[in-house]
């Protein structure tokens, strides 16, 4: 098999090793935001932010979870480059594209999904902005993130695009869930439908807790 790295003076790591671990850093990537929707449905409880306030200095200063924050971050910024790399690499493969086009879901999906993964890190950037920024020092807000997440949230526009960006994030995770499977050579006729069924699933539970606090925190329940 030719190695797309071939085209570029990149070092030299073979396609479907970066495919593996693209794949690899989105499963982990996927279990965060379900611990990050689910703690952050704190922010609902009527209780002045006490439960979200407690959790939230807890994250900034147990010296596990700031480690776990680092691997995190490092996760996110290799799943990004790689796929970046990835998509870059395949496209000076052809650089003519195929003479016919594809048609196949999959081709349509992972086209959508570089895309769409442009577009949550821009979304990614402006959340950073509004809170882990803030926290860094980086920027000026409410280190009180209860009342930060009250402040921005009450804001229709920024709700909006709150909104906006996890419609994004569920199309993201949607198809990932499934390229996962699919990377690793477990999604075949038998499994296939199934596999879709639960991403589908899991991407909408997650991004249902993100809205309902989004929503929540904007009519004031
Ligand atoms: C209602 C929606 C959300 C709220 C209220 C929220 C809140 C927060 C807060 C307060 C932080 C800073 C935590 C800290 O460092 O102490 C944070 C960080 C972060 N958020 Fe969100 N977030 C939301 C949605 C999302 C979504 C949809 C994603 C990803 C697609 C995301 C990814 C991250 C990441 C990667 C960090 C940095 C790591 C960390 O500090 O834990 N968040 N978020």
């Amino acid at each position: 098999m030719v190695d797309n790295n071939s085209y570029m003076n990149l070092p030299k790591i073979h396609s479907i090793t970066k495919k593996i671990l693209v794949a690899l850093l989105g499963a982990f990537l996927s279990i965060f935001l379900l611990l990050h929707a689910s703690a952050n449905l704190c922010i609902l409880r009527q209780d002045g932010g006490a439960w979200y306030n407690a959790f939230c200095d807890f994250m900034g200063t147990n010296y596990i979870v700031k480690i776990f924050e680092l691997v995190l971050l490092g996760a996110l910024l290799l799943h990004i480059a790689l796929s970046l790399w990835l998509a870059i690499t395949n496209r000076l493969a052809r650089p003519k594209g195929y003479h016919k086009p594809q048609r196949s879901k999959t081709h349509t999906g992972s086209k959508l999904q570089i895309w769409t993964g442009i577009l949550l890190l821009a979304g990614l950037i402006a959340h950073f902005t509004d809170f882990y920024f803030v926290k860094l020092g980086l920027v000026d807000g409410n280190l009180n993130f209860y009342e930060q997440a009250h402040e921005k949230f009450q804001i229709p526009h920024i709700a909006i695009c709150y909104l906006v960006f996890f419609v994004v994030v569920w199309f993201h995770m949607r198809h990932g869930f499934a390229a996962i499977f699919q990377t690793f050579g477990l999604y075949n006729y038998k499994y296939g439908k199934a596999i879709e069924i639960i991403g589908v699933i899991y991407a909408t539970v997650v991004c249902l807790m993100f809205t309902a606090v989004v929503v929540g925190v904007y009519f004031g329940l």
